[in-house]
């Protein structure tokens, strides 16, 4: 029966995220800790992605260091250019999103509307906002990079919770005061909520 399939395409099942989850045994999520410089946004999303990895789960950071020097390098931080900047991550955590992968991002973000944004890219449920809600006091004196001080002899313009606002999250789906708790306890809690959310087993 020569020639009876051959109008009959094979159609290749695409990969999506349902497959990948499938595969990997977990869903993929976006992260997105918000806070002040020096909240400890960094120190917690790399403690979780450690935790996350140790566990055998896909899963990526994106922060400052990986994006302001690459991505987003012809960025300051103006407000203009902080939008910007959040707006291209919040691109970033999407593709990530969609290829499986667990993202964490951690930028001080500090734009109530422009987190909003990155939220309204994916579905209901994707995006776990975790606010790192140190008070200004603590971060001040912590100033693990001496901007704080610059920022006070006004050598640094516009810098957040000095010279330029910041707007705290009203209904993030995790508020960590990461001031005062301690670092394996906030990574704990963040872990908690992804296994009540179903995100990881
Ligand atoms: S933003 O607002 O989300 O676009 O900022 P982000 O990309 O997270 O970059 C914040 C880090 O850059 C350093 N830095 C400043 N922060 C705030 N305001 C001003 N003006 C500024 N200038 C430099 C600062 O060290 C931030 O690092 P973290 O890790 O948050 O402490």
């Amino acid at each position: 029966n020569q020639g009876a399939s051959t109008n009959i395409a094979w159609h290749q099942a695409s990969v999506d995220r349902a497959a990948r989850a499938e595969q990997r045994g977990h869903r993929s999520a976006i992260l997105w800790f918000t806070g002040l410089s020096g909240s400890g946004k960094s120190t917690l999303a790399n403690a979780v992605n450690a935790a996350l990895f140790q566990r055998g789960l896909a899963t990526y950071v994106l922060d400052g260091d990986n994006v302001r020097h690459g991505l987003c390098k012809d960025l300051g931080f103006s407000d203009a250019d902080r939008e910007e900047n959040i707006r291209r991550i919040g691109e970033v955590a999407k593709l990530f999103l969609d290829s499986g992968v667990i993202v964490l991002t951690a930028f001080v973000s500090p734009f109530r509307a422009d987190r909003d944004k990155a939220r309204a890219l994916v579905d209901d449920g994707d995006f776990i906002e975790i606010h790192c809600a140190a008070d200004l006091e603590v971060c001040e004196s912590r100033d693990p990079k001496g901007l704080y001080a610059k920022a006070r002899a006004g050598q640094i313009k516009e810098f957040t919770g000095i010279s330029s606002p910041y707007e705290a999250p009203q209904a993030a789906e995790l508020k960590i005061d990461t001031g005062s708790q301690e670092l394996a306890e906030s990574v704990d809690l963040v872990i908690k909520a992804l296994q009540e959310r179903g995100v990881i087993p």
